[in-house]
């Protein structure tokens, strides 16, 4: 795995969104695999332009009232779908001529933020999500996590994740992991994998 030093003093999320940024065109399908407070579902909505489309997915009713009045407000709703489900089982929830074609999946770990710190994300069902993001994205593709192994439960995630970047194909995928400015065994960690071929 290629460790890159940060591009500038963004925030991780930022990073995050600037990598999806750089293979988004107008008319792409894209994917917020944890909609949150729909800060990313927003981004994605706004990048794909006008004829493109976005699914976000969220188990919390709460993070999807939250994104839907983001969206409204931007007028951006229409260019998304949002649904209430978990993405452990993505690929059962968009139209079957999203597969390998999805230009970029983002996944936001942990717990919604202002929201019940209770509830996060967990290995059992982020990595079946991640291989079932594979299956979507379109050669050129790239998807984002940002991990959080300081929270309790982030850690076990965390190396998961690690563990499922170590098992991707070279051939077939590209994986840079990026740290934070802050590093430490606390610190958040953003994995980008795009799609070679
Ligand atoms: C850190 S937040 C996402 C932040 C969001 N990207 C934003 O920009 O505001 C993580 C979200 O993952 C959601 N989540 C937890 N388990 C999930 C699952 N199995 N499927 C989909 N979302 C899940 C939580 O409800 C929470 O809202």
């Amino acid at each position: 795995m290629e460790k890159l030093t940060a591009p500038s003093q963004k925030s991780i999320t930022d990073k995050a969104q600037w990598h999806i940024a750089a293979v988004l065109s107008p008319g792409d399908r894209a994917i917020d695999a944890t909609v949150g407070n729909g800060n990313d579902t927003f981004f994605l909505a706004d990048n794909v332009g006008p004829e493109g489309r976005v699914i976000g997915l969220d188990i919390q009713e709460l993070a999807l009232h939250r994104a839907t009045v983001v969206l409204g407000e931007a007028q951006l709703l229409h260019r998304v779908r949002l649904l209430q489900r978990s993405h452990h089982r993505l690929a059962d929830w968009v139209p079957t001529d999203w597969v390998g074609r999805v230009r970029g999946i983002m996944f936001n770990l942990g717990y919604l933020p202002r929201g019940d710190k209770s509830i996060i994300t967990r290995a059992e069902t982020t990595i079946p999500a991640l291989d079932s993001a594979l299956e979507l994205l379109a050669p050129g593709g790239r998807i984002t996590i940002i991990a959080y192994p300081g929270h309790s439960g982030g850690d076990e995630e965390a190396d998961a994740i690690r563990e499922w970047v170590r098992g991707l194909s070279l051939l077939a995928f590209e994986v840079e992991l990026i740290l934070s400015d802050t590093p430490g065994d606390d610190a958040p960690e953003l994995f980008v994998v795009t799609r070679l071929s």
